[in-house]
């Protein structure tokens, strides 16, 4: 298959294709896909079998809600390679997602797949801004996880010069952005405002650097966390989204332009959004679990995956391609307290409404008595700040997330530096109760 992909500052004639012309590629693929993972990959061809489906039944690309799900036990159940369709000779690299229980996640790609995914992340550094020529600093974890190469293969390709820096070493970190002046630095979230403290410490306005944009992404983060990063390193702020399971970053990527929830690189992967519970596809437009089918993927096509995040799709704007909504979470993140449905990241957004506050935040859960309640440690943003105005920063907190969430909470406003700080992906909630 053509890449077609070029360094120039041109977009691809894809993105800007009509919808029919992106459809009828879909349904090409997708009957690939279908076909290439039935004949190749038997956990496929006995879920097709036991669902009573075949790959010749797809005639439209809505056929595909026919097809049964995937998800994370089944990539499980077959570890390490059970889910590769190609010989092994063929696979080129192999990633895994560590996953907080049990055996990682294995994925693996041909150098056609590799290929492929530079060209979306390229693709991706285009939309967000970047140019070739520029420098690109990588703070994603270098190793089995995607990050770190995902985008350090896409920079390449884009023909920017890539600084492969990985995450940790903090102090260093800033030290290379301030000598290398890089353009664009890509990170998750929370370890951008951990360098944004490192740049004060050294007594450094990080609104100084070189950094023109960032793109921010593998774990969840919210509006207010966008302004909150734009204002502190004055550079703009964009959201990349992508799992392993599905390739890595790049699957989906936010226009700087528009700055209006990721694009979906809908030639690559096919969305869908379910209802978690019933599982059933809902409207578009309609909040529920983010399901994908890969479209062109040799070594380890995926169908109808079932990733736990929860979000929902939107029209394409700056292009052809649907968008999806900044993510809520992942429904396995989601707090049941006291029967109220909470989500981290409302946890995020009433913090960062109050100046006092930083956004270095960890939530606890606990259960007394059979109940459970929720905790929420925050630093203050300069220790500055008297216990007495302390207390009222807290008491703040407590009624807004009370009056907007709905749910009681304890506060601790703690000094600075106080909650541990993510290299990479943050922590944000801490389940202390199986721990008594
Ligand atoms: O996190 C891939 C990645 C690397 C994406 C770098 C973006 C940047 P996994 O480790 O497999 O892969 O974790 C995937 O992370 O299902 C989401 O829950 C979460 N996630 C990834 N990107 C975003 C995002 C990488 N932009 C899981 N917003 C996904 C919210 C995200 N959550």
């Amino acid at each position: 298959m053509a890449l077609g992909f070029n360094n120039s500052n041109e977009l691809e004639p894809i993105e800007t294709a009509s919808l029919d012309e992106l459809q009828a590629l879909q349904l090409k693929r997708m009957q690939w896909t279908l076909d290439h993972a039935y004949y190749n990959v038997p956990m496929y061809r006995n879920k097709f079998d036991d669902a009573g489906v075949h790959p010749g039944d797809l005639k439209h690309l809505e056929d595909i809600c026919k097809f049964p799900y995937t998800t994370k036990q089944d990539l499980r159940d077959n570890y390490p390679f059970g889910t590769f369709a190609v010989p092994m000779k063929e696979v080129v690299r192999i990633h895994a997602s560590s996953g907080t229980t049990g055996k990682p996640t294995v994925v693996g790609y041909t150098q056609g797949d590799i290929d492929r995914w530079a060209n979306i992340v390229a693709r991706s550094i285009r939309a967000a801004g970047g140019r070739a020529g520029d420098k690109v600093h990588i703070s994603y974890g270098y190793g089995l996880f995607t990050g770190g190469l995902g985008a350090h293969y896409g920079a390449e390709k884009l023909g920017c010069t890539v600084i492969p820096v990985s995450g940790g070493q903090t102090e260093k970190q800033v030290q290379l952005i301030q000598d290398f002046k890089p353009d664009i630095i890509m990170v998750t979230p929370s370890y951008c405002l951990n360098l944004a403290d490192e740049f004060d410490r050294q007594g450094i306005d990080p609104k100084n650097c070189s950094l023109r944009v960032g793109i921010f992404g593998a774990e969840p983060w919210t509006n207010s966390m966008r302004e909150e990063i734009e204002q502190r390193m004055g550079m703009h702020a964009v959201d990349i989204y992508g799992l392993s399971e599905v390739i890595g970053p790049g699957v989906a990527q936010e226009c700087l332009e528009t700055k209006d929830g990721p694009t979906i690189w809908e030639d690559y992967f096919y969305p869908e959004i379910i209802h978690p519970e019933f599982l059933n596809v809902l409207a578009d437009g309609d909040k529920g679990e983010l399901v994908f089918t890969s479209l062109i993927k040799e070594a380890m096509p995926i169908i109808r995956y079932r990733t736990r995040d929860l979000t929902r799709l939107l029209p394409g704007n700056a292009r052809t391609m649907r968008r999806m909504d900044k993510i809520t979470g992942r429904s396995d993140d989601m707090m049941i307290i006291r029967g109220v449905n909470v989500f981290p990241s409302q946890i995020e957004e009433q913090i960062l409404k109050i100046a006092g506050l930083s956004p270095h935040y960890q939530i606890e859960i606990s259960r007394d008595n059979n109940l459970d309640s929720i905790s929420v440690n925050v630093e203050v943003r300069s220790n500055d700040i008297k216990t007495n105005e302390r207390d009222k920063l807290g008491a703040e907190l407590k009624h807004h997330i009370k009056s907007l969430i709905g749910v009681s909470s304890k506060i601790n406003i703690l000094d600075e530096n106080s909650v541990a700080r993510s290299q990479g992906k943050a922590q944000r909630v801490v389940d202390k109760r199986n721990l008594k």
